[in-house]
């Protein structure tokens, strides 16, 4: 992948309006763009979140009236729904410990001070208030991951926070589950009727938006 490439799917991508329902990602791009997710960097490494993908109809349909009707939800090839933990427990915690013990070939107890330091910074520290805030902002780096990952196979998608968390968490069962919904990002690619691919980007100059500190 040379530099060339990177800079032609960064200005390729945009958040695609209309989805040419007609076409669908394959199973081998599809378990790419789902190792994008789980592959995702996260704070500590705990991974707060749960992603489901919708393929049922009536679902799909349902989640397009709680998204201000966006024709995205329904006209893409897979649509996937970030959701995160609402507060963050113990268990959590536990499991990230375990989990990495047993990767690693490691005793968990060797791994007593890194949970001491999450437990203290995330359950009992200031953050713990803000803590679903946390738990989002990890959404959003999961969501910048699937959709680089697909420009660069060339699969368009589009972010999409229109839309109503609580309603999605009633649709999808989510109510008392521990995970609430945080944003959805379709998958699929666009149809040539799309205006939007056609429109120039809008970003500020980069003199707006660096700033050097020699
Ligand atoms: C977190 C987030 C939420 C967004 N939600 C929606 C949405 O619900 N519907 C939509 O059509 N576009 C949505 N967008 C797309 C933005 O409007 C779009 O990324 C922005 O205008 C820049 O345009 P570009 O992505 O086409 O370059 C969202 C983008 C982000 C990053």
């Amino acid at each position: 992948m040379n530099h060339d490439y990177v800079l032609k799917q960064l200005s390729w991508r945009y958040a695609v309006k209309k989805f040419d329902p007609t076409k669908k990602i394959s199973d081998k791009d599809w378990e790419i763009l789902e190792e994008s997710l789980r592959l995702s960097p996260s704070s500590y490494g705990l991974q707060p979140w749960k992603f489901i993908v919708v393929h049922n109809r009536d679902i799909l349909k349902q989640l397009t009236s709680l998204s201000w009707g966006q024709s995205q939800i329904e006209d893409c090839s897979h649509y996937v729904v970030l959701t995160t933990k609402v507060k963050l427990d113990e268990e959590l915690i536990d499991k990230h410990v375990n989990k990495t013990a047993e990767v690693r070939g490691l005793d968990p107890k060797l791994l007593a001070g890194f949970k001491k330091v999450m437990v203290g910074d995330l359950l009992n520290g200031p953050r713990s208030e803000t803590i679903y805030h946390w738990a989002q902002r990890q959404a959003y780096i999961a969501m910048g991951f699937i959709m680089e990952t697909a420009a660069m196979l060339h699969i368009d998608t589009c972010p999409m926070e229109g839309l109503d968390p609580k309603g999605y968490d009633k649709v999808l069962g989510l109510e008392n589950s521990g995970y609430a919904t945080v944003a959805g990002v379709a998958c699929g690619y666009r149809h040539p009727e799309d205006k939007y691919q056609n429109i120039k980007k809008v970003r500020f100059d980069k003199d707006d938006v660096f700033t050097y500190i020699k």
